[in-house]
């Protein structure tokens, strides 16, 4: 079995043109749950077992040479799931980075946060902050988890940010596009040219509206937890087939 992944992984490698990588991959991770019940485990084994694709998929794109790799990990509508799951969900990147960050810090991995950072328990802040400040130099891939993440939230709160700068005389001159990318929480970072999303829902569930305006979109049925190198190397593949024509002809 990981022959043959090992295998398939070195005939996707070698189709891939490294010239033309997708610079940033956006990922819903979804399906965790449902692998769980489909082996009639708890949801909790689910996310533990996504925790373990994460480490795979981000190792993954820093050896392909992705410059920014976003990776969807709790969104501001998943606090309306139990307790107990929100509980489970908000000690994985602390669980994540305690056995992870010296490994990010060593291949100059720069890990960054998006969403709202004030409504996390302190423990995940601080472990958050211990991630962005031990790889603040770092100048290779950005693993950029959105935490508490929303768009229609980031945009409103980019909106309110862009008013005050204009009524107290921060922001002078006309409110363009890029101006108003400033706002955004992903401000300074390219817009994702791929979006993945696992597990056969076709949505985009409040994420990065604005970012992905003229992302390639890329769906699979495969389930987060069972999601591996070979996919998301198929995925960069397929991206490399598409004609990206940004509303031209
Ligand atoms: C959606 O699956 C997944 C989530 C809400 C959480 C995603 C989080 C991880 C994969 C781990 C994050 C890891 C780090 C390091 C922060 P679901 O539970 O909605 O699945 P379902 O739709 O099958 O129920």
């Amino acid at each position: 079995m990981e022959n043959s992944l090992e295998e398939r992984e070195k005939e996707l490698l070698a189709k891939i043109d490294p010239e033309r990588l997708p610079g940033h991959v956006a990922i819903i991770m979804d399906g965790n749950g449902r692998w769980a019940k489909e082996r009639g485990l708890p949801r909790s084994a689910g996310h533990r077992q996504g925790v373990e694709t994460v480490r795979e998929i981000v190792s993954c794109s820093h050896r392909l040479g992705i410059k920014v790799l976003t990776l969807f990990a709790f969104s501001t509508e998943n606090w309306k799931r139990p307790a107990w799951e929100v509980n489970y969900l908000m000690s994985l990147p602390q669980q994540y980075l305690k056995k992870e960050l010296p490994k990010l810090v060593e291949e100059n991995v720069k890990v960054n946060l998006i969403g709202d950072p004030s409504r996390l328990p302190p423990p995940v802040q601080k472990a958050v902050n211990q991630g962005l400040e031990a790889t603040r130099n770092n100048t290779g891939m950005v693993l950029n988890f959105a935490l508490n993440y929303g768009s229609r939230m980031e945009i409103v709160r980019a909106v309110q940010g862009l008013l005050a700068d204009i009524q107290e005389g921060r922001h002078k001159g006309p409110v363009t596009e890029e101006v108003f990318s400033r706002y955004l929480f992903t401000a300074g970072l390219p817009d994702p040219d791929l979006l993945i999303r696992t597990s056969g829902e076709y949505r985009l569930s409040n994420f990065l509206l604005w970012q992905l305006a003229y992302s390639e979109l890329w769906f699979t049925r495969t389930y987060w937890p069972d999601f591996n190198r070979c996919h998301l190397l198929q995925a960069v593949y397929d991206y490399q087939q598409r004609e990206r024509r940004f509303g031209k002809i």
